[in-house]
């Protein structure tokens, strides 16, 4: 049987996850390698099928993460897209509903309203510099794998990021960053059997940045888990 969880440590965990959130505003000051070892290390517990772990994980920082934050702009402004798995963007009903819901309370954060097309275009591209983040974590998925190692890397994934905020850190998960996979791999000389799930600035947060600001909802309880038996 599993030990159980004392009700301080439930606490807190609740805390933890809480405290998680998108942050799309960093200050520059760069993380020392002795709390990235820590930070990256405790992931290395998350469960994988098999325990494969099946992700390889490589961190941009310094003068690698400054000549990404000049080179993926101008990728995606010439539409050089590169991205190793396909994405198309579009939901529907509820799905879409609450996609809406979570780009309003981004926007009206940042004071955007829905006519302000420019400004959530010069927001969006912020995507491209990490959020001005010192430091991105790129997650890649190596060849073969495929539905099941992606499911294993997300959990990886959320490991890391509440990681991350146990340390001090914050942290924004960009499905964008995969857009331009062939260009990441040439920066970092990696191997192209790697393939670009996602990517996740870090760093410490900007408090002040009014994208910070944004807090989205959640499903109700019943909306998603569906408890059946006696
Ligand atoms: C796999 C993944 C990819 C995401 N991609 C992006 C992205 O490209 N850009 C962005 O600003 N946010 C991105 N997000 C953040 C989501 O918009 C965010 O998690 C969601 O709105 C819930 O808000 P929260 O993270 O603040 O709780 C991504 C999140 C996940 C889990």
């Amino acid at each position: 049987m599993q030990d159980p969880v004392s009700g301080d440590v439930a606490s807190v965990f609740t805390q933890l996850v809480d405290a998680r959130k998108s942050a799309r505003g960093f200050s520059r000051e760069p993380v020392p390698q002795t709390v990235l070892d820590q930070v990256f290390g405790a992931a290395l517990r998350a469960p994988s099928n098999c325990n494969t772990q099946p992700w390889q994980t490589h961190v941009a920082s310094g003068d690698k993460v400054e000549e990404l934050r000049t080179k993926l702009p101008e990728a995606f402004m010439k539409g050089e897209f590169t991205m190793d798995f396909p994405y198309d963007g579009k939901y529907e009903g509820v799905y879409k509903e609450r996609q809406y819901a979570s780009a309003e309370a981004l926007y009206s954060a940042m004071g955007i309203t829905r006519e302000e097309k420019d400004k959530r275009n010069v927001a969006f591209m912020r995507n491209f510099t990490f959020f001005d983040a010192p430091h991105v974590a790129f997650l890649f998925l190596p060849e073969p794998f495929g539905l099941r190692e992606a499911c294993d890397l997300g959990m990886y994934a959320q490991t890391l990021m509440l990681s991350m905020v146990a340390h001090g850190l914050a942290c924004c998960p960009q499905t964008a960053l995969s857009f331009m996979a062939g260009q990441v791999r040439e920066v970092l000389d990696i191997d192209p059997g790697n393939r670009l799930l996602f990517g996740l600035s870090f760093g410490y947060e900007d408090e002040q940045h009014p994208s910070n600001r944004c807090r989205t909802e959640r499903a109700e309880l019943a909306d998603i888990t569906h408890f059946h038996g006696s």
